[in-house]
């Protein structure tokens, strides 16, 4: 298949299910071959998305892409260097890598609770931190040198609003997105001279299952016909700017946050 991502190779983290597997179909409907992932083989199925990492895999070959699929734990140095082996074997260096795996998601499977920045319990900190800032540290070690020393690539990292303003209850999960956001840009200024992008897309409240499953949604934000942006956004909207980052159309941006929020966050910084 031709297009404006073939010959390249894309790595998302998390991508069986919610908003990386959006991202993981955009990039390959661009041409892209692509590895998905997720925490385990069936986390597809916790949301009731897909059954397992097979059935997400086999679907998005319909693009006419090579597709591998690997999981593990992100914030576990020797499961990513596992992964890394299996994708290098199966489909070659990692040109694009989408650092979208993380989450509110605590030490218990929910939402932690309390998730106040006074009472949330150190075991919920320790797997959120692992889970959001570390991972996405440890998976740029990872992939990242082999970009270096080919002169090329594209990272972008998957943070959130609640990054970009103070947040009470979600403390300690937008605490750890606005480090995201920070080791962006570091990791962009250490690569300046190295032809390998790094960029962070801050998506807004989205309907993936999880979110659904977590929450109460407010049904008057649920419609995407509706002509207000005061909604929550669609998968497919901030796969959308993620495609753009990763891709050849955002040569020049480097370093840079993008909020995809249709306007919910507007202000400086
Ligand atoms: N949906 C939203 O409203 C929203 C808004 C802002 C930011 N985000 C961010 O977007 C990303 C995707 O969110 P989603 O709504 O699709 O949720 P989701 O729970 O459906 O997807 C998260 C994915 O990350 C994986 N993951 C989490 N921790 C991991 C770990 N330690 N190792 C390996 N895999 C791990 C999960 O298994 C899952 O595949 C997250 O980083 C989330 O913080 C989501």
């Amino acid at each position: 298949m031709t297009g404006e991502l073939s010959g390249k190779t894309a790595f998302v983290t998390g991508s069986g299910r919610g908003l990386g597997r959006a991202m993981a179909d955009k990039l390959a409907s661009l041409g892209a071959d692509v590895a998905i992932h997720d925490l385990s083989w069936t986390g597809p199925a916790k949301y009731g998305e897909a059954a397992d990492l097979d059935a997400v895999a086999k679907e998005i070959t319909r693009h006419g892409v090579k597709v591998c699929a690997v999981s593990g734990n992100i914030g576990d140095r020797e499961a990513v260097a596992a992964m890394k082996r299996t994708i290098d074997e199966k489909l070659g260096s990692v040109h694009i890598l989408v650092n979208c795996a993380g989450g509110d998601i605590g030490a218990a499977g929910g939402k932690p609770n309390p998730n106040n920045a006074l009472d949330i319990s150190f075991e919920d900190i320790k797997v959120l931190t692992d889970n959001n800032l570390i991972g996405t540290m440890l998976v740029c070690q990872a992939f990242v040198p082999a970009m270096k020393a080919a002169g090329e690539g594209s990272v972008v990292n998957i943070a959130s609003v609640a990054a970009h303003m103070g947040c009470s209850p979600e403390v300690v999960y937008s605490t750890l997105k606005a480090g995201v956001v920070h080791y962006t840009r570091c990791l962009a200024k250490e690569l300046l001279d190295d032809g390998v992008r790094v960029n962070v897309v801050s998506p807004g409240p989205t309907k993936t299952a999880r979110f659904q499953a977590t929450r109460v949604v407010d049904p008057k934000r649920m419609d995407a016909a509706q002509i207000s942006f005061n909604r929550y956004a669609e998968p497919d909207e901030i796969a959308e700017a993620v495609a753009f980052l990763a891709g050849p159309r955002a040569k020049f941006i480097n370093g840079q946050a993008l909020r995809v929020d249709g306007g919910l966050s507007l202000f400086a910084g």
